[in-house]
Parts: structure tokens; C-alpha cells; sequence
């Protein structure tokens, strides 16, 4: 059945990415070859110019799409658009409103020519249109506009997420460049010679992928330079995700920051993923760090050296693409002594470590 195969390459087409030119291309070029469409345009309005513009077409050259304009109301193209009904012309040879503004067509008459308006409910959108030569022997006029009809709804649904997808994308980067600029090294308050030493470093290491270690006493800072030093790495568009792994209970701990695999234990009705796959392409930041379980630091030291883990109660192994960057208040050299923090982990946290320096050796330095 021709026609439940042309919507069901459409619909798949229409599925696959977000790029808007392309799929509405290719969705003209299923028409032709399934339905011998001669010539197809998706028209959409331009909101800016207020006219209806070409956004894909098949058996159309580059000079007749940008010729194909058309106002509100304007031939049969308007029409459709204001009247949000579709038209079909038998002969556009004999319709005067057919205006052939591109000037596609050198043979005007015996062409047909199916125009359906692609609509959300009451939300017009925009126009498609067709030419078709039918014959005696050679194509259904009832059945093109069934298969149009669909057609347009399928693509007008298409237009409706691209358009959220465009505006989510655009707030997405506004968002991204304050944040950028917030956590920048001039929006960081450090006059003093000890506090612009610390920064000149995260200057040097942002760009870079490597583990970062921050030591210093509560409220020095160290959240703050953890995120400028995200924002100001290549990892800027990916997440910052923060995980103070002191308030987690021990027993969740793992869970939280690796996941879990259905039926890993009792509870675990559904797959959950944990944080160091939530923060991929960007930076995990592991607050109070010296806090983290034994059988944990284990772990986490895989993950610092092999760049893989697994879920819980899965074999599945996944890679970390995150920048991990640790913290604590205390002194950890102090916590290996003592036994409670694993000698070849901190040293792999502290490939590069920052002191924050303590308020009171900061002189001028005043917090917000
Ligand atoms: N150099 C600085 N310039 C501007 N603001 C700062 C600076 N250092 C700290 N602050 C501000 O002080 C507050 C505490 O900083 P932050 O949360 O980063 O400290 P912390 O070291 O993580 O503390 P804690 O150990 O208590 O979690 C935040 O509001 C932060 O924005
Ligand atoms: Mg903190």
C-alpha cells in the first residue's frame, strides 16, 4: 500500500533529527518518488516579513524558491494560509488566482495542483503545495489529498517542536553565557597576593581535563572556583553537577553516584543513572570529599584512572566523560595517616591541588 508507506517514511524522517530544512526536504522527496509529485513546496511564515517563504522544496531551482513568497491571502498559497482550508486546482492553466510566482513550470496546463495548509488546531503555520499531471489510467485525486491531509498534520506537529526546540536551545545558551560571565576570574573577589595566586592557576588549568583537588576552610571559596573553573573550560556547555557526598547516607552513596541497574536489590523497581553519568561532557564536583566510604574511594579511584564504571548489580561498563573536581575542609594528608583516606587516591585527586587560602589571611578581601 503506497500510501500507508509514503506517511510511514515520512513520519520517520520526521522523527530522526531536529534540523529543519532537511527533514521537510526530505520529506518532499518521498512525495515525489512515492506519489509522482512533478513539484512540492513546504511554505511556513516568516514571522519576521510577515509572507509565507519556501523552506523546502523538490524540482525547485535556488533562484524559484527565493522568487516563492507569498503574502496572507495572496494567490492560492495565501489563500490556503488565511482561509486555513485546503484548495486543489485541476488545470492551474485555467485558474487566474494561480499565480507560479517561482515560474517553475513551463508547461502550465494539464498540471493539478493540491495545496493543504499545515495547521496545530487553530495555529496556521504555514502551506504545503503540490503539482501532480493525472491521467485517466494515472492517479487519484481523493487519495493524494487523504495522504496530504496527513501529511501536513504530521509535519505541522514536526514545526510545533522544532519551534520549542529552537527557543529552548537559544534560552539554553543565554543562560550558559551569564553563567559564564558570572563565574568568571574578574567576577571573583581575591585582592590579595594569596587569593591571586589561586587564580592565576585556575586560569592556567581550566582548559585542561585534569583532576583538581580543592583544600580550604568553610566558606573560602571552594564551590566557586569549582564552577569557574567549569565555566571556563571547554566543559561549559556540558552540566555542573555538584554532590556533597557528606549528606548522602553511606548505604546510597554508590547508587547516587554510579546508578543502578533494574533489580540490582530489593527497591530497585527501575534503572536509575547516577551522577557521574548525569554530568557527562561536563564536571562532577565531589563536595567534603574526605567524607567518601572506603569501599567507595575504591571505586572512584577506577573511575579517576580507568575512565569506566558500572552501574550497580550491572556488568555494563560505561564511560566517564567528566572532569571530577574534589573538595574538603579537612586535612586529608591527615585523613591517610589515619587510616580513613586512601593513600593512592589522593594523590590521584591531587594531580593538581588548590589551597584556598583562610578569610583571615586575605586581608581586603571582602565576601559578598
Ligand atoms: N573570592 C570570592 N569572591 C566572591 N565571592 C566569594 C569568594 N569566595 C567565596 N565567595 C562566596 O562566599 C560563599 C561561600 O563560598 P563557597 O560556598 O564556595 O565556599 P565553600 O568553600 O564551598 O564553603 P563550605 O566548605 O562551607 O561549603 C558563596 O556565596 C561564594 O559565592
Ligand atoms: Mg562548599
Amino acid at each position: 500500500n503506497t500510501e500507508l508507506t509514503t506517511i510511514l517514511e515520512i513520519s520517520k524522517v520526521l522523527t530522526t533529527s531536529f534540523d529543519l530544512e532537511e527533514n521537510l526536504n526530505a520529506v518532499m522527496n518521498i512525495l515525489s518518488k512515492r506519489l509522482d509529485m512533478q513539484r512540492g513546496c513546504v511554505f511556513l511564515m516568516d514571522p519576521i516579513s510577515n509572507e509565507l517563504r519556501i523552506v523546502a522544496a523538490h524540482g525547485l531551482t535556488k533562484e524559484a524558491i527565493k522568487r516563492g513568497k507569498y503574502r496572507i491571502g495572496e494567490g492560492i498559497v495565501g489563500s490556503v494560509m488565511q482561509n486555513g482550508s485546503m484548495m486543489f486546482v485541476p488545470n492551474i492553466g485555467k485558474e487566474p488566482r494561480f499565480l507560479n510566482k517561482t515560474g517553475a513550470r513551463p508547461e502550465k496546463c494539464g498540471v493539478s495542483f493540491l495545496c493543504m495548509p499545515i495547521k496545530l488546531k487553530d495555529e496556521s503555520m504555514g502551506v504545503i503545495g503540490v503539482d501532480r499531471i493525472y491521467t485517466e489510467e494515472h492517479g487519484n485525486v481523493d487519495d493524494d489529498i487523504r495522504v496530504l491531509d496527513i501529511v501536513a498534520s504530521l509535519i505541522a506537529q514536526f514545526v510545533k517542536l522544532w519551534k520549542m526546540f529552537v527557543t529552548t536551545e537559544n534560552e539554553c545558551n543565554l543562560l550558559r553565557r551569564q553563567l559564564k560571565q558570572i563565574y568568571s576570574i574578574p567576577n571573583v573577589i581575591g585582592e590579595s597576593k594569596k587569593f591571586k595566586a589561586v587564580l592565576k592557576t585556575v586560569e592556567k588549568i581550566a582548559s585542561t581535563d585534569t583532576t583538581v583537588l580543592l583544600l580550604g576552610e568553610s566558606g573560602t571559596g571552594k564551590e566557586l572556583i569549582a564552577k569557574t573553573i567549569h565555566y571556563q573550560s571547554h566543559r561549559m556547555n556540558g552540566p555542573f553537577v555538584a554532590v556533597n557526598v557528606a549528606v548522602l547516607p553511606e548505604n546510597l552513596i554508590e547508587a547516587e553516584l554510579f546508578g543502578v541497574e533494574k533489580g540490582a536489590f530489593t527497591g530497585a523497581t527501575t534503572q536509575r543513572k547516577g551522577r557521574f553519568e548525569y554530568a557527562k561532557g561536563g564536571t562532577i564536583f565531589l563536595d567534603e570529599i574526605a567524607e567518601l566510604p572506603m569501599s567507595l574511594q575504591a571505586k572512584l579511584l577506577r573511575v579517576l584512572q580507568e575512565k569506566t564504571f558500572e552501574r550497580l548489580g550491572s556488568s555494563e561498563t560505561i564511560k566517564a566523560d567528566v572532569r571530577v573536581i574534589a573538595a574538603t575542609n579537612k586535612n586529608l594528608i591527615e585523613e591517610v595517616r589515619k587510616g580513613n583516606f586512601r593513600e593512592d587516591l589522593y594523590y590521584r585527586l591531587s594531580i593538581i591541588n588548590i589551597k584556598l587560602p583562610p578569610l583571615r589571611e586575605r586581608g581586603d578581601d571582602v565576601l559578598l
